[in-house]
């Protein structure tokens, strides 16, 4: 694998760890065990595909008979990661190169389309054409669940640090959306029994200091061509560490989940 899709595969499976209870928690609610086709819009490396492959279609020869899992992605090397890790765990999930304004689905296809930290990549205008597919190749009752959408606008970091503004900064210069959580609201607009709901990791300290290293090894890797970013990230590093490690580091950002009904 690439270096870059490892360490990205590495990331999606690590933010899969921060929105675990949220998932449980829409799976129970909206019995996704009683649900036999799913598409996941933009599922990169396949972290979260590996997950519904093995919690809802528990038997491999079901799929292709009367379960169905598909995953879409723009992106050539992210889905070159997801067919091999499907070939090794459920070889018959299909998984497409394609953009998510342009779905290559029939209409009324599928249960359950589901996202994660996926609409924040869109822009506004994409976006509603993003969601006018997602229902377009839903059947009549089915769900659209956005697991999670993050919301950078409203990020409580505390101390502040210079963390706000280098992560806000990537975030917009890779094309992410800071008010996509909000946005929720726009995008199920147009379905029926919408729950929208915001949610953040619990405070602990122990935690911080665990995801320490984690954190940071993932910017540096991110960064390490880019010369210019090194002794910033050098003082940033040391500003997290020190008050990581005095207890006195709050850092919540809010991420929202929302789903509805077409
Ligand atoms: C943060 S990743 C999340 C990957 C996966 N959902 C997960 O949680 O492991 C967002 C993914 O969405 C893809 N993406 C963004 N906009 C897209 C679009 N319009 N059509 C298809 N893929 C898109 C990106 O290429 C990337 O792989």
């Amino acid at each position: 694998m690439h270096k870059t899709t490892t360490l990205w595969h590495d990331r999606f499976k690590q933010q899969l760890q921060w929105t675990k209870n949220t998932r449980d928690f829409i799976y129970r609610k909206l019995n996704f065990s009683n649900y036999t086709s799913f598409l996941e819009l933009g599922c990169g490396t396949g972290a979260l595909l590996e997950e519904v492959a093995t919690r809802f279609i528990s038997s491999h020869q079901h799929l292709g008979k009367n379960k169905m899992l598909a995953g879409i992605d723009h992106n050539t090397e992210f889905i070159d990661q997801s067919r091999l890790l499907m070939k090794e765990i459920a070889p018959g999930v299909e998984i497409k190169v394609a953009d998510a304004t342009s779905i290559p689905y029939p209409e009324g296809t599928f249960e359950v389309v589901y996202c994660h930290y996926f609409l924040m990549w869109n822009e506004d205008q994409k976006r509603a054409r993003v969601v006018q597919e997602a229902k377009r190749v839903l059947k009549t009752g089915g769900w659209f669940v956005c697991f999670a959408e993050p919301d950078y606008l409203g990020w409580i970091l505390e101390p502040e640090t210079k963390l706000r503004e280098f992560l806000m900064h990537s975030l917009m210069v890779s094309g992410g959306d800071l008010s996509s959580g909000r946005k929720l609201v726009r995008d199920l607009a147009g379905f029926k029994d919408v729950v929208i709901d915001c949610c953040s990791q619990p405070w602990t300290g122990a935690t911080l200091q665990q995801t320490f290293a984690t954190e940071w090894n993932f910017y540096e890797n991110l960064l390490a061509d880019k010369e210019e970013m090194v002794e910033a990230l050098v003082e940033l590093k040391q500003q997290d560490l020190d008050a990581t490690t005095r207890g006195i580091k709050l850092s919540f950002l809010p991420v929202f989940y929302g789903y509805g009904r077409k």
